[in-house]
This record gives C-alpha cells, sequence and structure tokens, in this order.
C-alpha cells in the first residue's frame, strides 16, 4: 500500500500542486460556485484584450457530433476589469492564476504584458490564434515567422514566464511549436479549437453568426492527443495538452504522450465539476499502477 502519492508538476519554475486546470473561455466567476477552485493545478480564466469588446453576432455555440462549434469572438471587459476583478477574485484561492492575453497586434500584446508585470500574475499564456490586423488578418499562430516575432517580443518585455498556446489550424504544429521554443517561450500549450463549420437544412442556413468557428470536445481529443505527442517529440520545455478531455483516462493519454500538465474545456460545460472528478481519477489510476510520482508517466508512452 503506497502512502501519498504526489501530483505535482512544475511548469516553468511554477508549482502546481496537480496537472489539472481549465481550458480558456470555459471557466469564469461562475464557475466557482461549482468548483472548489483552491484544488485545481491553476486557474485560467477566460482571455482578455486591451479593451472590451462584445464579441461575434449570435447564434455563437452550435453542437456538433460528440463536440461544439463555437464563434464567441473573445467578449470580455478588457485589461482593466482582468486586473481588478478577475484576477484578485482567483487569486484568493491561492493556486497559480494564468493571464490568458489576447491581441490584435504586437503592440497590444506588449501593452497588456507590462500591466501584468506589475500584478505579477504566475504566468501568462499568450493566445496567438487571434488574428494579426497589420499583418492581413491571418492569426498569428498560424505561420511560424510571425509565431517567433510575437513570442520574442512579448519575451523582450515580460517578467513573467509565457506559454504560448498554439493553433491547430496550420500544416505542421510541430513548426509552429519550433518557432515558439527558439523565441524563448517557457511552455507551450495546445490546441485551441479546429475551424469548423455547421449548416441547418431546414433554414439552409449557418447555425453560426459568424459561419464559421472554432470545434472543441471529445471529437477533436484523437487530432489534439496526435499533436501533442508530435509536438512534445521536438521541443524541450513543458507542453500542456488540451482538446476534449472529459475523464481521468483522457488527461493520462495525454500525459503519456508527453504532456506535463491539462486543460479541460469543453467538458466543464457538460459537467462544471469535472476537474475534480478528473484529478481524483488521475489519482485513482496511479495508485493501480503503483507510481507514487505522476512526473514518471509523462511522456511514458511505449513505442516499440
Ligand atoms: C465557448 C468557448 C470559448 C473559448 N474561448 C477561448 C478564449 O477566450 N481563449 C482561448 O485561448 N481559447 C478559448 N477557447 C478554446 C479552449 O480554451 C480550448 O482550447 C478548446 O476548446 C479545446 O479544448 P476542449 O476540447 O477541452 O474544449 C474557447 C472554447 C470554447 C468552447
Amino acid at each position: 500500500m503506497m502512502e501519498r502519492i504526489s501530483l505535482k508538476v512544475n511548469i516553468a519554475g511554477v508549482e502546481l500542486q496537480n496537472p489539472v486546470m481549465p481550458a480558456s473561455g470555459t471557466f469564469g466567476m461562475e464557475s466557482a460556485e461549482y468548483v472548489d477552485c483552491s484544488k485545481l493545478g491553476a486557474i485560467v480564466p477566460k482571455s482578455f484584450t486591451l479593451k472590451p469588446q462584445q464579441g461575434n453576432p449570435p447564434p455563437r455555440v452550435a453542437e456538433t457530433s460528440c463536440g461544439m462549434l463555437n464563434a464567441v469572438g473573445i467578449q470580455n471587459k478588457g485589461l482593466e476589469y482582468f486586473l481588478s476583478v478577475t484576477l484578485p477574485f482567483f487569486e484568493k484561492y491561492g493556486v497559480p492564476v494564468i493571464a490568458s492575453v489576447s491581441a490584435y497586434s504586437e503592440e497590444d500584446f506588449m501593452t497588456i504584458i507590462k500591466e501584468l508585470n506589475k500584478k505579477k500574475t504566475a504566468l501568462i499564456e499568450l493566445n496567438v490564434s487571434c488574428p494579426n490586423l497589420k499583418e492581413g488578418g491571418k492569426a498569428f499562430g498560424q505561420s511560424a515567422e510571425e509565431t517567433y516575432k510575437i513570442v520574442k517580443a512579448a519575451k523582450s518585455v515580460s517578467e513573467i514566464p509565457l506559454i504560448t498556446k498554439l493553433s491547430p489550424n496550420v500544416t505542421d504544429i510541430t513548426e509552429i511549436a519550433l518557432a515558439a521554443e527558439s523565441a524563448g517561450t517557457d511552455a507551450v500549450s495546445l490546441v485551441n479549437t479546429f475551424l469548423g463549420m455547421a449548416i441547418d437544412i431546414n433554414t439552409m442556413r449557418p447555425k453560426l453568426g459568424k459561419i464559421t468557428g472554432g470545434l472543441s470536445g471529445p471529437a477533436i481529443k484523437p487530432i489534439a492527443l496526435r499533436m501533442v505527442w508530435q509536438v512534445a517529440q521536438k521541443v524541450k520545455i513543458p507542453v500542456i495538452g488540451l482538446g476534449g478531455i472529459a475523464s481521468g483516462a483522457d488527461a493520462i493519454e495525454f500525459i503519456l504522450a508527453g504532456a506535463t500538465a491539462v486543460q479541460v474545456g469543453t467538458g466543464n460545460f457538460v459537467r462544471p465539476d469535472i476537474m475534480e472528478k478528473i484529478i481524483s481519477e488521475i489519482e485513482d489510476y496511479l495508485r493501480k499502477k503503483n507510481i507514487s510520482d505522476i512526473n514518471q508517466i509523462i511522456g511514458g508512452v511505449i513505442i516499440e
């Protein structure tokens, strides 16, 4: 009988009591009514931009087979609100808070990071899936060159370790991960949503107001897992895995593929207390396998 199982992991010098945290945009202050936030590995609130923004026209979500499409469009109350309301609200739980930053230009990313430096959030996650409006509107994270440039610029001002959150809507995600690593990112997280579409055949119209949107949930899990595995082979920095995780077994798959920590997104909408369940299922798995430290299985997939 093993006495203690350690779920502690380390991301860029920040110790997490366990590897489970929410994925940005799926967990807000209202979630704290259903989840004991002090039990989480970290807290990742919704991405914010420099100024408040309204987001996209409705409908913004549509259900799909084993998943959902969303085109929320980073509706948020801006940096000021994050600093004065969201951050203090979550910091009281005593677990690391990761600021998820979205911006449409290098300047906005820099301005936000300089303000975060003053508050010292534990980590910053750069959401590089936003369009770079100064460079024709293609997402930063869809080009290795733009990813390199934005991470390098962010790194030059940030006093806080950076996680770069990668977009899966690319030909070879390992190229983008390597670009982010060589620009100095301290960790990568992947994946953001896959661009998709759904049509209502009765009205013959797209189901989303924005026509296309991001696919998430169990439907994307095998693709996300494959990408995490590929990236983990190539980079030396920690990888945070996500995409369709809804159970301890799903989380373990990502960890075996090379993820040091995992994020849970759409799963929170299905069952708001799912992360606590996932944490205890990870612990049960390790106990059954007679493994005392989760770090022993990171990247442990056996390939013969
Ligand atoms: C409704 C909704 C809103 C989201 N908002 C954000 C966001 O603000 N920033 C971000 O980086 N990702 C956002 N995402 C993407 C998730 O963080 C995550 O990368 C994606 O949903 C895949 O994980 P999942 O399959 O566990 O949901 C959002 C996803 C959903 C479903």
